[in-house]
């Protein structure tokens, strides 16, 4: 279950390297439309399919998926709702994934680019912290975090070049570089 699943993209590619059977909810009917007429132009509506639907209320049954994941979509809720709505809909042994950006405990307070990101992109970047905690309140054990920022910092950077805003991305791939943000992913089980 790809929740806040856009274009469909992470779907699609969960289905041809497992061959799995995804279920993906955004906001947007755009996105699910186009998700779905990919989905019909590469022959497997079959196994993926997209609706417009709020990842908060999830249309599952409970225990119903094996796997359930965020990519790039889990700064747009509060956390503790949006854990213990995938810890309901996963089975037990069931694996959630979250691919997102974080700001970083470390260095106290998010910097102030943090509140310039979520003014742009009408978000709310949570810290690393407050997905461990959400996890660990939802019955989900984290078993990996991989700190992705090295890999993702060549895309900040192309970003910063002048047709893109500027200003914003500088100052996002600065805070990637002093460790004040990182990108991460948190592969976690249900327990
Ligand atoms: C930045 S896009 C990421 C899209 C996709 N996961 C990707 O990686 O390309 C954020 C997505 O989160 C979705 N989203 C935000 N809040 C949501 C909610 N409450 N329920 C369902 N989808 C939500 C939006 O509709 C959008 O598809």
């Amino acid at each position: 279950m790809d929740a806040g699943c856009g274009r469909g993209g992470s779907m699609m590619m969960a289905h041809q390297r497992f061959g799995s059977r995804v279920e993906g909810l955004t906001l947007s009917a755009k996105q699910a439309d186009f998700a779905n007429r990919r989905a019909e132009e590469t022959g497997i509506a079959a196994h993926v399919h997209a609706r417009v639907c709020n990842m908060l209320d999830m249309p599952f049954e409970t225990g119903q998926a094996a796997g359930s994941w965020n990519n790039e979509s889990s700064m747009y809720v509060d956390l503790d709702d949006l854990m213990s709505e995938h810890s309901r809909i996963l089975e037990v042994g069931g694996r959630y994934v979250t691919i997102t950006g974080c700001w970083n405990p470390a260095y106290g307070q998010p910097s102030k680019w943090v509140s310039q990101i979520n003014a742009h992109f009408e978000c709310n970047i949570h810290s690393r912290r407050e997905y461990l905690r959400a996890m660990a309140d939802n019955r989900l054990v984290p078993r990996a975090i991989v700190d992705l920022t090295a890999a993702t910092l060549p895309y900040w950077e192309l970003r910063a070049t002048p047709h893109w805003s500027p200003a914003l991305k500088k100052r996002s791939s600065s805070s990637y570089k002093d460790g004040s943000f990182q990108y991460v992913l948190i592969a976690a089980d249900r327990v």
